[in-house]
């Protein structure tokens, strides 16, 4: 925590930090024990690891969730959102859309105004069980669209926690093929979704190989955000050729940390993961349980994969910075709703991927700090 990161040296210790998608339970020890070795033999030059982490990155998804990349279509870059913005410059025209998830991970609204693409909105709709994606809508904007040229989606569902299931992705894939449309499935949060659940990757969907990109990474199962590093994963040799015209010099590549961590994570990390997964599948019921007994003005659904709440505090009129709001009231400082879209309003994103004394004080400080119940 006392390390120089982002999360715990931004605002903290004034407020506790729960705003960003990071976990606080690395590192893994076997990494930090392969990073020291680099360090001590001072391997800094130019390195040939990355073929190497590729090959962990294929074996991890196989062992993890039944999908086998083949190593030579995996492309490594510095950062999953490079991924997805390479994916628009080579998958889009100028004039072309991409269908966007709201209440959708906030850099995502940030491509319309930086490629100039038009965004198409597919919003996720909340009913009593939560949040859900009403395949019907996306029909409907499909046959309407025709600049339509790539879904992004986020799968599992930052900030819901909303995973989807083999039957919606095999829909998705069918409307997909009928209005040729490209897949960006964005499965950084994959490895964890919690018992109940399960994570199909896109790619392994009949039909989706040849218009599917998987862009993913170990940065947040392993909490190295820091050391720049994520793969783009075809399943088709054709889209990974018209991906591959790109200049390879704008596709980044992962330092050698990067890269050698990645690769000690999906080697050794099994383990270590399985361990991560259960304590934060017993957060996300101890938040949602604790918040529904103790101040059930806070609504939040069970997130079914992410470590991440989606806190609806609308309840309290907080105005159009719900985080901060929430902040101020509770000092746990969480993300402002609105910055992910719509279906923001009212909500902040909250993270639970600490210790469990931490959530539990996170969890006392909301009870204590919002105002008394307007409406019971
Ligand atoms: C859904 C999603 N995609 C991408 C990223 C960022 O990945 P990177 O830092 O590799 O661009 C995050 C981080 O929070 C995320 O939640």
């Amino acid at each position: 925590m006392g390390s120089g990161g982002y999360k715990w040296t931004y605002r903290a210790p004034r407020w506790i930090p729960a705003f960003v998608a990071e976990h606080d339970l690395g590192p893994f020890p076997a990494m930090t024990e392969r990073l020291r070795e680099v360090v001590d033999r001072g391997g800094f030059g130019y390195h040939t690891t990355v073929d190497h982490m590729i090959e962990a990155f294929c074996a991890w998804s196989a062992r993890r969730h039944d999908w086998e990349p083949d190593p030579g279509l995996v492309v490594a870059n510095a950062s999953v959102l490079q991924g997805v913005w390479s994916c628009v410059e080579a998958f889009t025209e100028p004039t072309g859309a991409v269908v966007l998830t709201p209440p959708i991970y906030f850099p995502f609204n940030d491509i319309g105004p930086t490629t100039g693409r038009r965004t198409v909105d597919w919003p996720l709709v909340r009913n009593e069980d939560g949040w859900h994606y009403d395949l019907d809508h996306l029909a409907h904007l499909l046959a309407h669209d025709p600049g339509i040229q790539l879904l992004l989606l986020c799968h599992p569902h930052n900030p819901t926690g909303r995973t989807l299931a083999f039957d919606q992705l095999a829909q998705i894939v069918d409307l997909a093929t009928r209005y040729d449309v490209v897949i960006v499935s964005d499965e950084i949060h994959a490895d964890f979704t919690f018992p109940g659940s399960t994570h199909v990757p896109m790619a392994i969907v009949p039909g989706a190989a040849s218009r599917t990109v998987t862009v993913t990474s170990g940065i947040k199962t392993f909490a190295i955000g820091g050391l720049r590093v994520s793969v783009t994963a075809f399943a088709d040799e054709g889209l990974f050729t018209r991906y591959r015209r790109i200049p390879e010099h704008l596709l980044g590549s992962p330092n050698r940390m990067g890269s050698e961590a990645a690769a000690t994570g999906w080697e050794l990390g099994d383990e270590w993961v399985d361990q991560l997964v259960s304590l934060f599948d017993r957060h996300r019921h101890h938040l949602v349980e604790r918040l529904a007994e103790e101040a059930p003005e806070v609504r939040v659904h069970l997130p079914q994969a992410t470590f991440l709440a989606w806190l609806d505090v609308s309840a309290y009129a907080p105005g159009d910075r719900p985080g901060r709001w929430l902040r101020d009231q509770t000092g746990v400082d969480c993300k402002d709703g609105p910055l992910f879209g719509q279906g923001g309003e009212g909500h902040a994103r909250m993270t639970f991927g600490t210790s469990t004394a931490l959530l539990d004080e996170m969890i006392d400080r909301i009870v204590d700090g919002l105002p008394r119940p307007q409406v019971r």
